[in-house]
């Protein structure tokens, strides 16, 4: 097909002063316009994650909350983000940071009032920015009215609201099951003289999905987030909401004699009935859309999760994410892995969201795992070339984009000197079990630092005051020490930092419709330092080069002979080498 050319002028961009040509063919071809715009609003745009707690404190209290994702939500438009993710702000005691909900009617007064998230809505969607509520529905707060009435005997109305289960013959818990953040799943309830199931804290109970009536509460909760205006649903923990029909003792997998919950209940046969379900109650007729976070679904399950068949919009799998990750519990060891591999697992998904109308939301981070550039470069990875490359991958590939809050600054873990000065609870679960495992002190502090949700959840940096800006008062959670060099003030007058090439990169996504609709394949799958793949559709062809590694990198440049750099973090790249982390992306002449 042929393209419209104008040019070859290479313009600096503005601020970013990244290598930059005018567009391949910035005025996009009858074509693949008319593609793009078979696609719904969320397909095209880039998501971003609010971990609400840790995002802008507007009132002195240390805590992020409602009013101060308000006031900074240009930030957001700036990155073309269209939809942003808020993790829970319902009212809620906090044992798991708000994915424990007491009432889903009500905001925490810790992050605001109705009418602010109101106000919220409002704000956002006149900046084209949808905002998507967390629905945690695999389990609620042991505080929640529900759970106080379901375990205040056996016979009430929402007695079976619940997991019950009666104790073993010995009294002890009806199985072996470990829950994900350590310790037995099952906790004794002196009233009922029975246990109830809880996958994750024994302060989130789980909710009993085969009650009809249940299912009906949980829907009528989506539907009242729908009339508010938000623009969808993360799902979260959704691939446990199915029980298995009868309880079992699964086999040892540690020395505490339990087996992980993930092994004995994800993914139950019958959850997509469920699924279906709540799709016609809450999903069908609306623009809106829901993406499950679905620990063990694969890229070859995806067919029945997504797409026009499927019970949601999107899944995200973790299979990427859990590379290094040789069990649920065990932190102190991880497993080897290699770059093919790595891209293997990222072109089995891009592969099944090809022809088949499924969808898949791209992410190299969220609050539960650890920040990228630690996660998949090699430990002397310069954090900006580092930042640049992954970010170049995670705005190039088919399917929607998720930002976590903090990425497009080029955050890193933090490594604090005691797991004494750790937030989160399964990060102390965690580390607690190294030790009864047998690990040294120093071994579980290793683990903790290399995987501690608390690395995703420090606060945003928004200028070199205290605290980062991020608060007046004492932040809940400290703030990285780094701050003065990585903000959001300091990188937008640096035409080099991360923060400008995320904005380069989301402006060419938006200029290129193949970036968004366009055909995957990739190239050089065997390279252990490059990623490379081409993004086509009826009309252009992008082909983009990582160098993940810190070595410079040769590759046979035939695949971008006939082609012209549009985007390079290093300037003008040499075809056929790249230097140390370098992402160069060419366009088709
Ligand atoms: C997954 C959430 O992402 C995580 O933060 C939370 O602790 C568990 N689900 C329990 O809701």
């Amino acid at each position: 097909m042929l393209m419209k050319k104008r040019w070859i002028v290479p313009v600096v961009l503005g601020l970013a002063g990244l290598l930059a040509f005018s567009a391949c063919s910035a005025e996009p071809d009858k074509k693949s316009a008319a593609d793009s715009s078979e696609l719904s609003w969320w397909q095209k745009t880039i998501a971003y994650e609010i971990y609400v707690r840790s995002f802008k404190d507007s009132n002195g209290d240390g805590i992020g909350d409602l009013k101060g994702i308000t006031s900074e939500l240009d930030h957001l438009k700036e990155l073309g983000v269209g939809a942003v993710w808020l993790t829970p702000c319902y009212q809620s005691p906090q044992a798991d940071n708000g994915y424990d909900i007491s009432d889903y009617y009500k905001i925490d007064p810790a992050y605001g009032t109705m009418e602010d998230m109101e106000k919220l809505i409002k704000e956002a969607d006149k900046r084209g920015i949808k905002i998507v509520m967390d629905l945690v529905f695999n389990h609620t707060s042991e505080e929640n009215e529900w759970f106080k009435e379901s375990r205040s005997g056996k016979e009430n109305d929402k007695s079976d609201w619940y997991i019950w289960a009666d104790p073993k013959k010995d009294g002890g818990p009806p199985t072996n099951w470990r829950s994900i953040f350590g310790g037995s799943a099952w906790e004794y309830d002196e009233t009922r003289k029975q246990y109830y199931l809880h996958t994750f804290l024994k302060e989130q109970p789980d909710l009993n999905w085969a009650n009809p009536e249940v299912r009906q509460a949980l829907i009528d909760v989506a539907n009242f987030w729908v009339e508010k205006g938000v623009g969808g649903f993360r799902m979260d923990a959704i691939t446990y909401i199915k029980k298995p029909e009868t309880f079992a003792d699964g086999k040892p997998d540690a020395a505490d004699g339990r087996v992980g919950i993930h092994s004995m209940t994800a993914n139950t046969e019958g959850i997509l009935d469920y699924l279906s379900e709540f799709k016609s109650a809450v999903r069908e007729g609306k623009d809106i859309f829901t993406v499950g976070e679905a620990n063990g679904v694969s890229a070859k399950d995806l067919p029945d999760w997504v797409g026009p068949e499927g019970v949601l919009d999107m899944v995200f799998e973790f299979g990427h994410v859990n590379i290094d990750l040789l069990d649920e519990m065990n932190w102190c060891k991880t497993k080897d892995w290699k770059l093919p591999d790595l891209k293997a697992l990222f072109t089995d998904s891009q592969k099944t969201t090809m022809g088949n109308d499924t969808w898949y939301p791209m992410f190299l981070e969220n609050h539960d795992q650890p920040r990228s550039i630690n996660h998949f470069l090699p430990e002397n990875a310069d954090r900006i070339d580092g930042g640049k490359a992954l970010a170049t991958v995670l705005l190039t590939m088919r399917g929607t984009p998720f930002i976590m809050q903090g990425e497009e600054l080029g955050f890193v873990n933090v490594e604090w000197p005691s797991i004494d000065n750790y937030n989160d609870i399964s990060t102390k679960n965690h580390y607690k079990f190294a030790i009864g495992e047998g690990y040294s002190e120093e071994e579980a502090l290793d683990g903790v630092h290399h995987f501690s949700r608390d690395s995703a959840r420090t606060p945003m940096h928004w200028d070199t005051s205290r605290h980062a800006g991020f608060t007046k008062g004492e932040p809940w959670i400290p703030v990285h020490d780094d701050y003065k060099t990585y903000n959001v003030a300091s990188e937008k007058k640096d035409k080099d930092s991360v923060l400008n090439w995320y904005i380069a990169l989301a402006k060419l996504r938006k200029e290129h419709p193949e970036l968004i609709e366009g055909d995957y394949k990739e190239l050089f799958p065997d390279s252990d330092q490059i990623y490379a793949y081409t993004r086509e559709n009826d009309s252009e062809k992008m082909t983009v080069l990582v160098n993940l590694s810190t070595k410079k990198a040769e590759y046979d440049a035939a695949c971008v002979s006939d082609a012209e750099q549009v985007l390079g973090s290093k300037g003008e790249t040499k075809p056929g080498t790249l230097e140390p982390l370098e992402a160069v992306i060419f366009c088709n002449k």
